[in-house]
């Protein structure tokens, strides 16, 4: 499963990074406006970092300024992801893009008939929003499951990118129910190495070590 990071703050990006953690990366518009920045300037700057893809949001309504919008964000680096709202005129500008060669994720999925529709419409990705499910004691999981199992009875190229990522708990779920990606906050992709368990073994192994007085140097 690839990991994107849920971000537009650029250095969290470099960090995971230079850890060799992010296959990509997702904003939307909540996330520029966290940032503070110049939206076209802060995912210039994301795609110098990341080679991988980059999804970034077009923030019109309708078809025309959909089209204009994801045109002028497509041209600002070649990894760029024009991400569409799952909304009938979202999925006819995701027909116009995928047909023009320019990848798309269709975000804001809340159930697996929506996500039909999304690969029907050809989406590179899908991004069904997990966390805000388990937010109204619906079963966020279940629709990552329900979804790699249409997808794969018709064999759909759209990759499930599984987004509204909370937990560490989540990301494990997400794998095992065969999630193709799944857009991570940066906190939470840094706690996925913590254990306890690790933490109390190195501490011994560390103890143990200097009572040898040895050097390995
Ligand atoms: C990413 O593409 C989504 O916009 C993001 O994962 C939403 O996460 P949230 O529900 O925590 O805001």
């Amino acid at each position: 499963m690839k990991f994107f990071v849920d971000t537009a703050n650029v250095s969290e990006i470099q960090e995971l990074s230079d850890y060799g953690l992010v296959d990509g990366v997702t904003t939307n518009p909540s996330l520029i406006a966290k940032s503070g920045r110049n939206f076209k300037e802060v995912v210039a700057e994301i795609c110098k970092i990341v080679s991988g893809p980059v999804s970034a949001e077009v923030a019109a309504l309708d078809y025309d300024g959909m089209i204009a919008e994801g045109t002028v964000l497509s041209k600002i680096a070649p990894n760029i992801v024009v991400k569409l709202p799952l909304t009938l005129i979202g999925l006819k500008a995701c027909r116009a893009f995928v047909s023009q060669g320019v990848k798309t994720n269709v975000t804001l999925c809340f159930s697996p008939n929506q996500a039909l529709l999304a690969a029907k419409a050809g989406a590179t990705y899908i991004s069904p929003f997990l966390g805000r499910l388990d937010d109204i004691h619906l079963d966020g999981v279940q629709l990552i499951r329900d979804i790699r199992k249409i997808y794969d009875n018709y064999q759909f190229k759209t990759q499930i990118l599984s987004a509204s990522v909370r937990t560490a708990n989540h990301v494990k779920e997400v794998a095992l129910a065969g999630s193709d990606v799944a857009t991570v906050p940066a906190a939470v992709i840094k706690g996925l190495a913590n254990h306890v368990l690790t933490d109390r073994g190195l501490e011994q192994f560390v103890k143990d070590w200097k009572s040898t007085g040895q050097s390995i140097l």
